[in-house]
């Protein structure tokens, strides 16, 4: 099929290699025009595991192959449907703001009243439940002139895509969700998700846009309170001198459980699990319920970097009555997990800011994020190593679980004092290093 994605960020980038990777003609719209150049010069924009061998497998001189990028809606026009992939970011109250979606929605309705026959337009940006048919449908109708289930139709379909693993998902699936109102779209959909629900054996729920979208906030909320639940399962575990990774071994034996997503540590961040699971609760309030389960997942989180920055003013205090307030103190990862460039929402940022707010000062060391972090805290000393950073430090705490953390040995050996609160539990305990885990 003839497929256009409107957004070239993380997902409509990845999403538009693997269309590609399936056999469609695809061609990515963003207003960012280095990023169109970057991929017709079969480059990835962003750092994405394998993507940038799928980019560059599949554009070709002068647009000849199955990829291409353009800054020109009208490209809408050659294709038989849209993947609508943009940003929806959060007000500051936590509710979902669509305005970035209702743009691309209208810029799209626009163009499509010049397309003589049928089109089908995908929501693949996460949306509160009744966003595709209550909002982006009737802006398509208005700006097209044309009613939606006639001319053109509408679908949702909810990525569950995670960082750093983002085309191996795409390709992998556990499950693909097709949300449609009308029966067209629909068929659309399922034509173009065919390859991959045969090369993968995947399988296909189909259902409406409502549906669809809550799907993908359940998934998001259900993850995030597992972690915190295993968080405060593991603080509880702390209280009594029980390993809570020993105990998440065994209770994610049970089928029911599973062991994934059982780490517990210093919490999650990122571009998705903060912003949906305020989202939804914000979404759940306006419509008159509490989600008490996922306000507590939300608070948990909030607490864990705090809990993390306790144990270290805790040790200082122990040994030789240092303080927090004048320490020099490491942190280690800045990137939200590791594997991705990412700092959005990483527990990184409250653990300097709180560390801060103590008065410590802070240098910081993440192998793969660097000029991006004064965007999310200020005031920080970046090293080149994780030797450099421990280098003189009154203490250190581990934020991202960064492979090369768990090889750091005689790194400790130059710290002022060798206090190491592990937040991910990467590091080994070995001699001459206090060592506390959060959770162990
Ligand atoms: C997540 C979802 O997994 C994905 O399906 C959705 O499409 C987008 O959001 P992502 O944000 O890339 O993906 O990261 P993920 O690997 O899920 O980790 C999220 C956060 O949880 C990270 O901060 C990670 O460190 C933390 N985490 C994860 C834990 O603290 N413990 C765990 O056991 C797993």
């Amino acid at each position: 099929m003839r497929i256009s994605i409107v957004g070239s960020g993380y997902v409509g980038t990845t999403v538009a290699a693997c269309f590609a990777e399936l056999g469609h003609d695809v061609i990515n719209i963003d207003i960012d025009e280095t990023v169109v150049e970057t991929i017709n010069d079969g480059e990835a924009p962003i750092h994405e595991e394998g993507l940038s061998e799928l980019i560059a497998a599949h554009t070709a001189p002068n647009g000849t192959g199955r990829l291409r990028a353009t800054t020109d809606y009208a490209a809408v026009l050659d294709t038989d449907m849209t993947f609508l992939c943009l940003p929806t970011p959060q007000n500051d109250d936590g509710s979902i703001d669509l305005s970035v979606m209702e743009a691309g929605a209208s810029q799209l309705g626009e163009t499509l009243a010049d397309k003589p026959d049928w089109h089908t337009v995908v929501v693949k940006s996460t949306v509160v439940p009744g966003s595709t048919a209550d909002a982006i449908t009737p802006i398509l109708e208005r700006e097209s002139g044309k009613p939606a289930g006639e001319a053109f139709g509408v679908g949702m379909n909810p990525e569950f895509l995670r960082e750093g693993t983002a085309v191996h998902d795409f390709l992998n699936p556990d499950k693909v969700v097709l949300g449609a109102d009308d029966d067209r779209a629909l068929a659309d959909m399922r034509a173009v998700f065919d390859p991959l629900v045969e090369a993968a054996d995947a399988p296909v729920v189909e259902t409406d846009t409502r549906t669809a979208e809550m799907i993908k906030y359940a998934n998001n909320g259900f993850l995030a309170a597992k972690i915190s639940l295993i968080n405060d399962i593991g603080n509880i575990c702390k209280e009594f001198g029980v390993d809570a990774y020993e105990v998440a071994d065994v209770i994610g034996l049970d089928d029911r459980i599973s062991e994934q997503f059982l780490q517990s540590g210093v919490g999650w961040g990122g571009s998705c699990f903060p912003k949906d699971t305020r989202a939804i609760i914000s979404a759940a309030e306006g419509a008159g319920y509490e989600p008490a389960v996922l306000n507590a997942a939300v608070e948990v989180n909030d607490r864990q970097p705090e809990r993390l920055v306790g144990l270290l003013a805790d040790h200082l205090a122990d040994q030789r009555d240092h303080r927090v307030d004048g320490a020099k103190i490491a942190v280690l990862g800045l990137a939200f997990k590791s594997g991705t460039d990412d700092m959005r929402n990483s527990r990184a940022i409250p653990v300097i800011e709180d560390l801060q707010a103590r008065g410590a000062t802070v240098t910081a060391y993440d192998p793969v994020v660097v000029d991006n972090a004064p965007n999310y805290v200020d005031d920080v000393t970046y090293a080149d190593s994780a030797a450099a950073a421990l280098d003189g430090a009154d203490g250190a705490v581990v934020v991202t679980d960064w492979d090369e953390f768990a090889a750091l040995d005689e790194e400790f050996d130059a710290m002022e004092t060798a206090i190491v609160v592990d937040g991910r539990r990467i590091i080994e305990r070995r001699d001459g290093i206090t060592y506390e885990g959060l959770t162990w």
